[in-house]
């Protein structure tokens, strides 16, 4: 099998994104890179910092003087990777509602995109990766031999990241989840293009295993 060297996976908040990336990433054993980490770890260096949302210039200094570093977790609980911003250990509060909240409006500024987007394209160069996120396959690395996008209803989105909350916090206000996917669609919307040559799967009626035969098998198909 002629394994493409970068596999890029892209769709909506709680299409499964990151379940399917790290276990086709295991699958081929090829590094496993989520981007919306690093938004993730800016949004949160922000608050930090205490920088208003739209301060774009600011938050742009911000993206170019964070260290965000992304490795194999070094604590075993739960987490996927460990995310140090700064040298802080900062994998769970990524994940905070305050970072949740605040992620999409540090995203949007095209000072901060540029930057975090050229330390991305560094990390596809380097090959034998799976890369997920919004923008990937249409704007990251459009060169990438093969592109997923993923689709799914809202509710079974809002049913996979209420779970998955439940999982991490005990507790999940399935409601309350599914407000916040739909918030973040309509915010998320303006990067979240499916590259023209992207294979598009529709997830609701499939597992995460199924989903990697089915990426597996059209690799030998390509
Ligand atoms: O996939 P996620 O929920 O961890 O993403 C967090 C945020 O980052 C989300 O609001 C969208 C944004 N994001 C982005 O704009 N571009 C990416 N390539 C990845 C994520």
């Amino acid at each position: 099998m002629d394994v493409p060297s970068v596999i890029t996976i892209d769709g909506p908040a709680g299409a499964g994104k990151s379940t399917l990336g790290e276990l086709l990433a295991r699958r081929l054993g090829y590094l496993y890179f989520d981007t919306g980490v690093m938004y993730r770890a800016l949004a949160y260096a922000a608050s930090i910092a205490q920088i208003d949302q739209d301060d774009a210039d600011t938050l742009g200094q911000l993206a170019e003087t964070t260290t965000i570093e992304v490795s194999p977790p070094h604590v075993e609980d739960g987490r996927q990777y460990t995310v140090l911003v700064d040298g802080h250990d900062a994998t769970w509060q990524i994940r905070r509602p305050e970072v949740e909240g605040l992620v999409s409006a540090v995203a949007r500024h095209p000072q901060v995109r540029q930057v975090l987007r050229q330390r991305q394209r560094q990390i596809g160069q380097a090959g034998r990766v799976v890369m997920v996120g919004r923008d990937v396959g249409s704007v990251v690395m459009p060169d990438a031999p093969l592109k997923i996008f993923l689709e799914a209803s809202l509710d079974e989105r809002a049913r996979r990241r209420t779970a998955e909350v439940n999982a991490r916090e005990g507790h999940a206000d399935q409601q309350r989840v599914r407000a916040d996917v739909a918030r973040r669609d309509a915010l998320d919307r303006h990067v979240m293009q499916p590259a023209p040559d992207a294979l598009i799967i529709d997830c609701d009626p499939l597992t995460p295993e199924q989903e990697v035969e089915l990426i597996l098998a059209h690799i030998r198909r390509i």
